[in-house]
């Protein structure tokens, strides 16, 4: 029987979950490839700790230079995360003529183009199904089974651990850090969770997602970012009275010729099917011309769960080897002379709905000012609550709903209101979306 070994670099929770199925799933992924996927290798500075699995006698080193550049291991799995030293490892795989698999979405919204380069180099497969949603294989759809189509729109929740923080703070009043720690305990989140709550991981994967669809290069900085940690547990009262839900969203649409992406918090219609995505629960939502709306949906983190895209990615690659097929499926779906710059829609241009929550001092005149205030920058109210009277510091909140307006406006006027002299605290602000 044919062999094809493979070298992990990084054995914390997914390396370990990555271990677990190749070891426990032999036999079946064997039948399935007709070729022995062999766990040749497996570095990590740390090799004594308990991982609740045993390797084989032999295989765990503390050297990444064991697996990177031997002839002997044909796919390098990268799951050390973060920048350095994962992209040199990386490199060097690719360039002396190592197919690599990863998960690192930070590495490749940083240095993705140069990595997809050096693959196209070497002639070998660099597959990263994991460092988007988790198990869902949505990269997979993306480059193969969608590859007829033209994509106008994607969107998702891609963070399990906001996902899971915005659905128990929803549902149960549960305080932010509370969960944090739940999510953190539980293997979701970040080394560093500022990435989970502040955006930057749903970014990441955001830019991923972008360059697939647009055939566009990796451009993490153009996307505008804000993230959970604002949003108060009365958002959550407000939203369900409007009949919305708050998600941690990622948007990435073309509009008029231009590309918006953006991640925020975001308002979604409760009848929406990306608002009934609860937990660590993913999902993206694509919009392409040939097949219409569809949707992907699965665990978005944690051990198994990624370890089951990686294992898929091991199984595509060896696939593409004993087939002689490597390069079958370019990086980005579109072959290189395709992926051009996108235009960028600039954030002030774009046009959506809010969710505007005022704290203003409980006086006579304050409904009518701010209205004429929005009236003047063209923002028209849809709706407004307001509830009781003064809470502490003798400020009540004033919630409004707008039409569709534009960001700019939004801006402006806010600036003005934010300065009256009844106005507590700045304006929280939720962008609304009803028809993605
Ligand atoms: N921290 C990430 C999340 C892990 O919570 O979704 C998966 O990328």
């Amino acid at each position: 029987m044919k062999k094809i070994n493979v070298g992990l670099i990084g054995f914390g929770t997914i390396g370990a979950g990555v271990a677990r199925v190749l070891l426990e799933n032999r036999q079946i992924i064997q039948s399935r490839l007709g070729a022995e996927l062999k766990l040749a290798k497996i570095a990590d500075l740390d090799i004594t700790s308990d991982r609740g699995i045993t390797v084989p006698d032999g295989i765990l080193t503390t050297d990444a230079n064991e697996i990177l550049g031997n002839p002997d291991i044909d796919i390098v799995i990268e799951l050390v995360g973060g920048y350095e030293p994962a992209r040199s490892f990386v490199l060097k795989a690719l360039n002396s003529g190592q197919n690599v698999v990863t998960a690192n979405k930070a590495l490749l919204a940083k240095h993705g183009n140069e990595i997809f380069a050096a693959a196209r180099a070497g002639g070998v497969d660099f597959y990263y199904e994991a460092s988007v949603g988790g198990g869902i294989p949505i990269i997979k759809v993306i480059r193969e089974a969608l590859a007829g189509n033209r994509i106008n729109s994607v969107c998702g929740i891609l963070n399990g651990t906001c996902n899971y923080i915005l659905t128990k703070m929803g549902d149960e009043g549960a305080e932010f850090s509370e969960v944090l720690q739940a999510a953190q305990e539980l293997g979701y989140a970040e080394a560093d969770p500022t990435f989970d709550i502040e955006g930057i991981d749903t970014a990441h994967k955001l830019a991923i997602l972008t360059s697939l669809a647009f055939a566009t290069p990796i451009a993490f900085d153009r996307i505008h970012v804000e993230g959970i940690t604002g949003i108060k547990p009365v958002d959550f009262n407000f939203a369900r009275e409007f009949g919305y839900k708050i998600k941690l969203l990622a948007i990435a649409k073309l509009e008029e010729g231009q590309i918006e992406v953006r991640v925020h918090p975001t308002m979604l219609p409760e009848s929406h099917m990306l608002a009934k995505i609860d937990d660590v629960f993913n999902a993206v939502f694509v919009n392409s011309d040939a097949l219409g709306p569809s949707l992907y949906y699965g665990q978005g983190a944690g051990m198994m769960a990624t370890a089951s895209a990686v294992v898929g990615d091991l199984v595509d690659i060896a696939r593409n080897r004993l087939n002689e097929s490597l390069r079958r499926v370019p990086d980005l779906s579109f072959q290189e002379e395709a992926i051009t710059p996108a235009t960028y829609r600039p954030m002030n241009e774009i046009t959506t709905q809010y969710y505007l929550r005022f704290s203003a001092f409980d006086k006579t005149r304050v409904l009518s000012r701010i209205a004429g205030i929005l009236g003047e920058n063209e923002i028209s109210i849809a709706s407004v609550i307001q509830q009781g009277r003064s809470q502490s510091g003798g400020t009540v909140p004033i919630v409004m709903q707008t039409h569709k307006a534009r960001e700019a406006n939004l801006r402006k006027a806010l600036a003005i209101i934010d300065e009256l002299e009844i106005i507590a605290a700045p304006t929280a602000v939720i962008r609304m979306e009803s028809d993605l």
